[in-house]
């Protein structure tokens, strides 16, 4: 039997002629969601990696490590609630193409779920992408779709779907009410027991950055739920209208250039995004989160992608403070992804050039700090 729905914004509309007690959807249904299940149960936990601090600070910097999620990202984890999200929804049809609006990460994680259950994937990203991105979303059988300007990326998704019949996954709208913030072994409760031995169980600090808003509103809302102590502050890159959105209370703030760090920094206030959960945030120079993503090779032997160092900017810049007012603690950041997504970009002194990026006067602020626990203003 037809169920007629009221459709609402970023529903769509090519489910209401479906036929939802249809034995061969529902048997098809059950057999994506339980692939999709497969799969998180045989996947390991990632790991919580210390950034190496002078003893006698009495303070521990951690970095939970997120690029060793079999599609290399943060965004394995939203893929999957997505997924679950939309096939749970009704939203997700056999045959149908899946369609998202994505900086790349995402839709390499899309793909890989899009290819486990059968599905098409669509990817529509701005032509900036790095190619290694690209190359992957193709190597799990995608299609990138490219958009010159940023901003259009929303409305051309949604036109694809409307075109194909396929379903806009919209993770900007969805990622925060995806995910499930009261546990279920999502990022936070991760941390969280994965410090249960250390000395600060409790971090003083999580810092986090935003593409979508998702990461930081989960690790905020889990942090609420429990009653911790824990502050939350998201870095936000050059090109991004978050931190003057959060700062001003203006929900309809915009920038008219995109991120150059690429999976953060937003162009408009997205729905994902929970201002009232964050406690703090900080804007972040992109040629500093360049400097902290390369001190980071130096300190422990791995590349991240520059979301890595715009969140491990503000950490330091945390512990810098900790450190001048003699408190002691535990301080939190991500390691988003892994920088061989980026060799032609961040780890590419041709590339920092064509972008006018002075990385210098960051790099010596971070050794610096390292060397004398003062932050050189
Ligand atoms: C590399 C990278 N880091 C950080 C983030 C931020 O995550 P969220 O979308 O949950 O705000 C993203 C999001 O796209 C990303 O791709």
């Amino acid at each position: 039997m037809t169920t007629p729905q009221q459709a609402r914004p970023h529903e769509p509309m090519a489910t209401l002629d479906v036929d939802h007690s249809d034995a061969e959807y529902r048997t098809w249904l059950k057999e994506a969601v339980r692939k999709v299940q497969a799969d998180a149960n045989r996947s390991a936990d990632t790991h919580l990696l210390r950034f190496p601090l002078p003893e006698q600070w009495g303070i521990d910097l951690y970095l939970k490590d997120e690029s060793t999620h079999p599609t290399g990202s943060l965004k394995h984890r939203l893929a999957r609630s997505l997924f679950l999200y939309g096939l749970c929804n009704g939203w997700i049809r056999r045959g149908r193409p899946v369609i998202e609006a994505s900086s790349g990460s995402t839709a390499v994680s899309e793909a890989y779920f899009a290819k486990l259950i059968g599905v098409p994937f669509i990817a529509v990203m701005p032509r900036t992408t790095s190619a290694e991105k690209c190359r992957l979303i193709e190597f799990h059988g995608g299609q990138c779709h490219f958009v010159d300007d940023p901003r259009r990326m929303y409305e051309e998704a949604a036109a694809l779907a409307a075109g194909t019949g396929g379903h806009y996954m919209d993770q900007f709208t969805y990622a925060e009410r995806a995910t499930d913030w009261r546990g279920n072994n999502n990022i936070a409760e991760s941390i969280y027991r994965q410090l249960e031995l250390e000395r600060y169980p409790e971090p003083a600090w999580i810092v986090a950055t935003a593409g979508t808003g998702g990461t930081s509103a989960t690790i905020a809302r889990y942090v609420h739920y429990m009653q911790f102590n824990t502050r939350i502050c998201v870095a936000d890159p050059e090109n991004s209208c978050f931190f003057e959105g959060w700062t001003t209370g203006d929900a309809e703030v915009t920038t008219d250039c995109g991120s150059r760090i690429e999976g953060i920094g937003r162009p408009r206030m997205e729905p994902s995004f929970v201002p009232g959960a964050v406690d703090r945030m900080m804007k972040v120079p992109d040629a500093a989160s360049v400097a902290a993503v390369r001190a980071l090779e130096r300190a422990i032997g791995r590349k991240a992608g520059g979301s890595t160092g715009t969140g491990l900017w503000s950490a330091l810049k945390i512990v810098a403070e900790m450190v001048t007012v003699g408190r002691t603690g535990s301080v939190v950041t991500l390691l988003c992804d892994h920088g061989d997504r980026y060799l032609d970009k961040y780890y590419s002194d041709a590339w920092l050039a064509d972008q006018g990026l002075d990385i210098e006067p960051y790099a010596a602020a971070v050794d610096t700090l390292l060397a004398t626990g003062v932050w050189p203003d």
